[in-house]
């Protein structure tokens, strides 16, 4: 099996080269090997920050009666070709590809949205309740530029809400269950993005005003640009170079060709959004990376200050055609999704509070070789009993393990010694004030929880 990333199969032969050998700033010594570029370990200290996240998009799931799917992180590249758009970024240079031995060229997926549509295709999902609504979270692989908010694996919850009418309060649904989770996390000064891209009716009209409008200018636009004029002309609405900018600025506007269909759908999605209380920018140039798209597109980011380098910390939109392309019927969909390494640097960056950790624990102290042996069924006695126990078994000094007791934050303490076994008692120590009682074995639990449940 070997791995390439789409545009650069010269990368084949990396794997031969030897690893650079690089001193990290903190690390035991020189090491051989590192993690890839674009990637991170999640270490224990921040996992504090992912458990929020994931707890994040659990509530929103059952908030809002989403069900969960997972699908494969290898899937057959043409599913992303055909579905995302051979002349999008992602497609073109950001997809990690591989042979089998088998001769199957697959992807490693770099989206979610596409591998949904397959597997609900796949498995007659369209016989299930309508609107089908289903969320999915992993990780995603882009080989792109690493730089702030930009990684080659990231992480990704997606919200769905697939068939039954086209209705725009789906679309307001979807972004109305996105806003509730960054305040949920509690990212303020967000901003919500809005267009609407038509539909296959109004925006062939579009796309040739487009043309004739960038033509005029095509000696001036970067080589990307000048190759999408023909192609894809859409996505010269989002390039990033410097030179393009002015051209994108006097660009003929969406909004004002739209079909009346279309027109009506955006109004209603608006009015929803008005109804909510939910505030929007309209931003005719918001066009998305991806091909799917049709009607409405959006993206929510922090307009300002810390976390607004990051760019858009979610996005989405309808993708109706999307199910016809991967070989079923038309089907009503919209969607989004957010990405999570984004919405924790947010999180951070706006230096949101974690809530405070669950006090509800004990620590279990022994001292002395016999209390050692006692402790270790004890503490499974009180975990049988419900109760989350802490220990530090293989420190023996009594001291030591009060000082990890009170650097972990405990404020309750179980002391065990020669003495109590043989009394089948314990001590309960309250490590806020030190004060300390003997206690009968056959009564442990309950005042363990007692006192817990006082704090
Ligand atoms: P996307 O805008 O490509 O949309 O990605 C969604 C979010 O994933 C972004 O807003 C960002 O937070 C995060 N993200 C994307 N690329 C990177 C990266 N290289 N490094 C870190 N974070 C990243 C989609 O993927 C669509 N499938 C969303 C969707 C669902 N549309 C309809 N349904």
């Amino acid at each position: 099996m070997s791995f390439t990333k789409t545009s650069d199969k010269k990368a084949e032969g990396a794997a031969k080269t030897e690893p650079k050998v690089k001193k990290i700033k903190g690390a035991e010594k020189t090491l051989a090997f590192q993690v890839p570029k674009g990637m991170h370990d999640v270490l224990p200290a921040d996992q504090p920050w992912w458990n929020r996240t994931r707890r994040a998009v659990e509530e929103m799931a059952a908030t809002y009666n989403f069900l969960r799917i997972d699908t494969p992180i290898l899937e057959s590249a043409e599913l992303f070709q055909r579905g995302i758009g051979e002349e999008t970024d992602v497609v073109q240079k950001e997809m990690y590809m591989l042979k089998t031995k088998g001769g199957d060229v697959l992807a490693l997926r770099p989206e979610g949205t596409a591998p949904l549509v397959r597997a609900y295709l796949q498995h007659g999902m369209s016989r299930l309740g309508q609107p089908l609504r289903l969320y999915y979270e992993g990780p995603f692989f882009r080989h792109e530029r690493p730089q702030a908010g930009r990684y080659r694996q990231l992480t990704q919850a997606g919200f769905e809400i697939i068939g039954g009418p086209n209705d725009p309060i789906f679309d307001a649904q979807v972004i109305l269950v996105f806003d509730r989770l960054l305040k949920y996390v509690k990212i303020g000064d967000v901003v919500l993005k809005i267009n609407s891209i038509g539909c296959r009716i109004c925006r062939p009209f579009y796309k040739r005003q487009l043309q004739t409008y960038y033509k005029r200018h095509e000696q001036k636009l970067c080589a990307d640009c000048q190759r999408r004029l023909n192609a894809n002309v859409l996505r010269l609405l989002d390039c990033k170079n410097e030179n393009c900018k002015p051209f994108k600025e006097h660009a003929p506007n969406f909004l004002d060709k739209l079909c009346s269909a279309c027109s009506q759908h955006f109004k209603g999605v608006l009015e929803y959004l008005d109804e909510l209380g939910i505030s929007y920018s309209l931003d005719n140039q918001l066009v998305r990376g991806l091909d799917y798209y049709n009607r409405t597109v959006f993206e929510m980011m922090v307009q300002q200050g810390p976390g607004a380098e990051l760019g858009a910390l979610l996005g989405g939109g309808r993708y109706d055609y999307l199910f016809e392309e991967l070989g079923g019927r038309l089907t009503p969909a919209v969607g989004g999704a957010v990405g999570y390494e984004r919405l924790i640097e947010a999180m951070k960056a706006q230096k949101v509070n974690l809530p405070a950790k669950n006090q509800k624990r004990v620590f279990v102290i022994y001292v002395g070789e016999l209390a050692k042996r006692k402790a270790l069924k004890l503490t499974e006695q009180l975990r049988s009993a419900g109760l989350a126990v802490t220990e530090a078994f293989g420190k023996e000094s009594l001291r030591a393990q009060l000082k990890i007791a009170d650097k972990e934050g405990f404020s309750l303490a179980l002391i065990l010694g020669q003495k109590e076994i043989y009394e089948e008692s314990v001590i309960l120590r309250d490590l806020r004030n030190s004060l300390q009682e003997n206690i009968s074995m056959s009564k442990m639990v309950d005042e363990i929880k007692k006192r817990l449940k006082e704090k």
